[in-house]
Parts: structure tokens; C-alpha cells; sequence
């Protein structure tokens, strides 16, 4: 039995298009488009239809970067992947790729099986992993093959966090070398974390103890020098490169110079930078310990710098690094020593809400909305266009979207499972009102109506954005 969905009326917004237009869903892809009230669109019939008269119909979101019940600072990322994709749903996601681990003196495939655990049968959208590969030795560097082979297509290496996840450059280099080979894309945290360790333990012995000197210490002009390293180590080993969470402007300049150089290379910033800066992380009576994460927010001069970035396509996509962490527990684990609060922000269920407030101030237009969204996290990930986009073929995951709802973000409103909202107060112009995720609805009408364990996992070809 085959199961139809008709949307009419609505504004289908793509990287590409912008048209009124119905679309029919059949067994949860999208099986046509036609132009509203032509005789082409009257003719879709289906079980089901939804009205989206005055809405924007727009591809679900990719959120290529979260760390759902990621172990860090002696604790755990608060989002399960059953809660933490729930909200996704909520704020109109419908693809999430997350980070398995690597630890030390473990193979990746150890990592990516507990991942795999932890989210299969739990998600609510679809899901695809990472991989972070903390310990690159010869087996390692074998089982990066294997792993872009069974769709696990992107490795997370660490300039910063000696100890932990830090990779010398030795190491990233042969990781370059060998992703260069099989056709894998490396993901830097590019930060100098040796530099930054040094500036720490000098700001905790003069007493500086409060979450702003989290901003003080990770410099800028250290993601800079990182950014510039890791581009020039992927230039000597071919390789393409994917810079994560960029948050500097000295860093964009370091992107967009590589790009006139007509390197593959990318950056990705989350709406944490776009929307939040050092004045947060000063707020007193420790509440700026919310806003701690790495790379740190910036001064608000750096927002202006991003904006432009992703105008200019010098940088690429925007995803959450969707982390969090409650204030009551977990950020109090950093009372009276900054480097000890756990890293991280949550945001997953508000990156489409805040990108289409970017539309509405004007930083941006909808077509690019969808563009760093949805199309292009979908191409670098190598899942276009079965995700990022509303084309025959595309799976139907789809958000039907009122530009003209007002709300207003707030832990008393949200999904996730975080005792605080980064945006507190903030008045958004936009709504999300129904998401379908392979055809099936998961959000009705600002209803939930999925189901853990709808979500299903979805390997990756390689990076399909490469010049
Ligand atoms: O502060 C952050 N970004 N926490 C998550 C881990 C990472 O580095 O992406
Ligand atoms: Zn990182
Ligand atoms: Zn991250
Ligand atoms: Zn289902």
C-alpha cells in the first residue's frame, strides 16, 4: 500500500529556487512538484493533505555537528540522542551527524559501535556519525578506510585539549595524508590547545577564575595561527579541510585567503558566534559559565566578520556544536577554576529559528538560509540530495514553516533536557508548525508526533562540494 501526502499552496524555499508550488510525498520521498493551481498540481491526490497556504515549505535541516551524551569534562553532554533529536524535530531538523569517539588506546571501531548503540532505536530523525579520532597510529590509519567505506566519511581531529583529544601535527598530517586517499574530510577544532594551556595555568595563578578569562585565554590570533596550520599541513598533503566552529575573524581571513588560493577548504560557525559574544561570558554570579564553550564566543566586532563569511561563501555552513551541559551540576563544576566548566552549548532545537531571524534582520536571504542550513551541510557530508533539499527523489523530510509567527526562546518553552536557554528572551520572528521526516509527520501543528526510534542511521558517500 503506498501512502500519499499532498502539501499545497506553500512557498517551497530550496539553496537553489523559490516557487509556490504543491508537492506530493509517496512512500516517504518527494515524488513531484507542480505550480499551485495548475491542473498539474490538481491532480496530486493523496491520503493526507496540508495546507500551507502563507508558509514556507523548506527542506528539513542538517545539523551536521552535534555531541549527543558526549562524555567531557568529567560529565556528560545532558542530551540523550532520544532527547536531544526530539528537540531537533522541534526546531526543524530532521538530519543530525553526531561525533563517536575514539579514546586513547581504543580502535575506532570500539567508538563507533558504543555510538551506534547509544543512538539506534533512540532518534526521532535521522542520524548519521562522525568519527573523532583522538589516537592516530598505523591500525587507526587502516581503519579510516574502512570507515568512509561503510559511510562514516568524516574524521574530527583536536588542535586543542592536550591530554584528551589533541593530535600533534605529525599526526594530523598522516591523517591528511591518508584521508587525501581515500577521499575522507578532515574536521579541525583548530585552536593552538598547547599555547592555551599555558595562558590557563597563568590566569588561574594570578587569581583570574571566572568564566570570562575562558574568553581571555583562547585567544583569537590562536585560532588564526590554527586555522592557518591545519590549512598548510592539508596543503602538503592534498587534502581537503572542514574548520569547525569558527568563531574569529582573523580566522574567516585565514579561510577566505586559502579559498582565493583556490583550496578546498571550508569553515563552518554555529549561531552561538552570530548571535552571542564576550559580553555574555562576563555576566556575573557565574552565569556566564552558560556561555563556555570552545572555541569561545568572541567580542561582538568578530559577529560582522562571520555575517559576511557566509555571505561571500567563505564560509560554508552554519551547525549548533550542539553540547549542553546544566548550569545546576555541570557548570558549577567550573566554580572557582574556568577550565574546569564543561564545554559546550546547547542549541540544536534553535539553529533554524535563529538563521530565519538572520533573514528578517537582513544578514542573510532565504534561499542562502536554506543553502548553509540544509543543502550544504547535506552536499559536504555526502547525503545530497537524498537530505538538503525538496527535489523528486529527495527523502520527504520537510518543514512546513510560518515566517509571520512571533515567539520568544526560553528554557520555559524549549525541548531540550538543559536547565537553561542560551537565547533567553530572545524574540524570533518565525515558527516552525509541522515537520515530516520521510513522510511521516513529527511535528503536527506544534504537536509532537514521532517516535523514538523513527529515526534511522544514514551512511554517507564522501564529500560531494569539492572544487
Ligand atoms: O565547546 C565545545 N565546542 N564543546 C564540544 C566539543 C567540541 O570541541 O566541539
Ligand atoms: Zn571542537
Ligand atoms: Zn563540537
Ligand atoms: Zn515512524
Amino acid at each position: 500500500m503506498s501512502s500519499r501526502t499532498v502539501i499545497r499552496g506553500g512557498l517551497v524555499i530550496t539553496a537553489s529556487d523559490e516557487i509556490h508550488a504543491d508537492v506530493l510525498i509517496e512512500d516517504g520521498r518527494i515524488a513531484a512538484l507542480a505550480a499551485s493551481g495548475t491542473s498539474a498540481a490538481e491532480a496530486f491526490t493523496g491520503e493526507r493533505t496540508i495546507d500551507a497556504t502563507g508558509k514556507y515549505v523548506i527542506p528539513g535541516g542538517v545539523d551536521a555537528h552535534t555531541h549527543m551524551e558526549l562524555p567531557f569534562g568529567g560529565t556528560f553532554a545532558s542530551d540523550t540522542f532520544e532527547t536531544g533529536t526530539r528537540a531537533a524535530a522541534w526546531g526543524g531538523t530532521t538530519t543530525i551527524v553526531d561525533f563517536a569517539v575514539q579514546s586513547v588506546g581504543h580502535s575506532l571501531r570500539e567508538g563507533l559501535d558504543a555510538w551506534h548503540a547509544k543512538a539506534e532505536g533512540n532518534c526521532a530523525i535521522d542520524y548519521g556519525f562522525h568519527m573523532i579520532v583522538s589516537d592516530v597510529n598505523q591500525e587507526t590509519l587502516k581503519e579510516m578506510d574502512l570507515l568512509v567505506e561503510e559511510g562514516v566519511t568524516s574524521f574530527k581531529q583536536f588542535m586543542a585539549y592536550p591530554g584528551v583529544f589533541y593530535s600533534d601535527d605529525g599526526q594530523i598530517l598522516r591523517a591528511m595524508q591518508r584521508s587525501a586517499e581515500n577521499g575522507g574530510l578532515i574536521m579541525m577544532h583548530a585552536e593552538n590547545g598547547i599555547a592555551i594551556d599555558v595562558l590557563v595555568e597563568q590566569a588561574l595563578a594570578r587569581g583570574e577564575t571566572d568564566p570570562r578569562y575562558h574568553g581571555e585565554v583562547r585567544k583569537a590570533l590562536l585560532e588564526a595561527e590554527a586555522t592557518h596550520r591545519a590549512i598548510k599541513l592539508a596543503q602538503v598533503a592534498g587534502a581537503p579541510l572542514y574548520v569547525v566552529h569558527v568563531s574569529a575573524m582573523e580566522a574567516v581571513a585565514e579561510l577566505a585567503r586559502a579559498r582565493d588560493e583556490g583550496l578546498n577548504v571550508f569553515g563552518e560557525t554555529c549561531p552561538q558566534y552570530l548571535f552571542l559574544s564576550t559580553d555574555n561570558l562576563a555576566e556575573p554570579d557565574f552565569e556566564g559559565s552558560k556561555y563556555v564553550c570552545s572555541t569561545p564566543l568572541r567580542p561582538k566586532e568578530h559577529q560582522a566578520k562571520l555575517w559576511q563569511g557566509l555571505r561571500t561563501n567563505d564560509l560554508q555552513v552554519v551547525s549548533t556544536d550542539h553540547c549542553p551541559f546544566c548550569f545546576v551540576g555541570q557548570k558549577e563544576l567550573g566554580r572557582g577554576d574556568f577550565s574546569k566548566i564543561p564545554n559546550g552549548l546547547p542549541g540544536v532545537e534553535n539553529r533554524m529559528d535563529l538563521l530565519h531571524q538572520a533573514v528578517v534582520d537582513g544578514h542573510i536571504t532565504r534561499r542562502r538560509w536554506i543553502e548553509i542550513a540544509c543543502a550544504t551541510p547535506a552536499r559536504m557530508f555526502g547525503m545530497y540530495p537524498k537530505k538538503g533539499t525538496i527535489a523528486p527523489g529527495a527523502d520527504a523530510d520537510v518543514v512546513i514553516y510560518d515566517p509571520h509567527a512571533e515567539q520568544v526562546l526560553s528554557v520555559e518553552t524549549h525541548h531540550m533536557n538543559v536547565d537553561y536557554s542560551a537565547y533567553e528572551g530572545k524574540r524570533i520572528t518565525g515558527r516552525v508548525e509541522s515537520v515530516l521526516s520521510r513522510g511521516e509527520l513529527v511535528i503536527t501543528e506544534r504537536e509532537y508526533t514521532g517516535h523514538a526510534g523513527h529515526g534511522v542511521y544514514t551512511p554517507r558517500s564522501t564529500c560531494q562540494y569539492l572544487n
